[in-house]
């Protein structure tokens, strides 16, 4: 089945809210226990390994769930979470603000490929459900490479996209057929527009990122996981 794309940006304050509204607890833990096994095999190179005091960047952080969490798990860390759609950004800061996370977790808006901070800034880049939104992935292949630092550890996680369409339909019968009508669509156009370990795999060779390990994580997800070279 083709790739569908979808529209990059989530600044409809209906999807934005329904997004920010939803209850992702189960794929986001998920998500973090695979962030930490990264980490912990590529920990960024400043005092104290992944334990020290580390600067991370959370690309198309949406309302900051991930960026959050990170947050909660690496009391040193210093996050700025970049999004362009500035209804994303105000259902962030709202659960940054809650969760008092405020000192060290800052909001960017920023559309990439615009660079939100300074080139080799980072010693972590992190981004969930970013890469099926881009219309071109090498987007967030170059901001990875160009906002880490050497030896940063990248973890990118996302949809895998399904076979076919009576794949994609079962999908959204079982993980979201309780959740707000919006997000359903959302998903469904999600999956259509995500890409293949297959696809990921060649686009990071293209980016000379091709060490980067890609892995399947269930029916529909996979992750993206390494060091940038020196
Ligand atoms: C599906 S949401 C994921 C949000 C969050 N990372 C999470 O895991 O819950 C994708 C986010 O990427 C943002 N986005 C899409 N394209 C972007 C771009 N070119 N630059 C910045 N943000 C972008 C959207 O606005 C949206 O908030």
């Amino acid at each position: 089945m083709d790739r569908i794309t979808e529209p990059e940006l989530m600044d409809d304050a209906a999807q934005a809210r329904a997004y920010a509204t939803a209850d992702f607890e189960q794929a986001h833990s998920e998500i973090m226990r695979h962030f930490s096994r990264c980490l912990a095999a590529h920990p960024p190179a400043v005092d104290g390994g992944a334990d020290g005091a580390f600067n991370a960047v959370d690309l198309g952080c949406g309302d900051a769930d991930i960026a959050v969490r990170l947050a909660q798990l690496h009391r040193r860390a210093r996050i700025t979470a970049v999004d362009g759609a500035r209804e994303m950004l105000h259902h962030a800061q709202q659960r940054i603000d809650a969760a008092g996370v405020g000192v060290r977790v800052r909001t960017a808006l920023a559309v990439l490929p615009q660079m939100p901070l300074p080139e080799r800034a980072c010693d972590v880049v992190i981004s969930n459900s970013l890469l099926h939104h881009l219309h071109d992935p090498q987007v967030l292949w170059r901001t990875a490479r160009r906002l880490g630092k050497p030896g940063a550890c990248v973890f990118i996680a996302d949809l895998s996209r399904p076979d076919s369409p009576a794949q994609v339909e079962a999908l959204v019968q079982r993980h979201a057929a309780g959740e707000d009508p919006v997000l359903q669509r959302d998903f469904h156009n999600s999956l259509l527009a995500a890409f293949t370990p297959a696809e990921v795999e060649n686009q990071l060779r293209e980016a000379g990122l091709g060490h980067l390990a890609v892995r399947a994580i269930d029916d529909h997800h996979l992750t993206v996981c390494g060091a940038l070279e020196d």
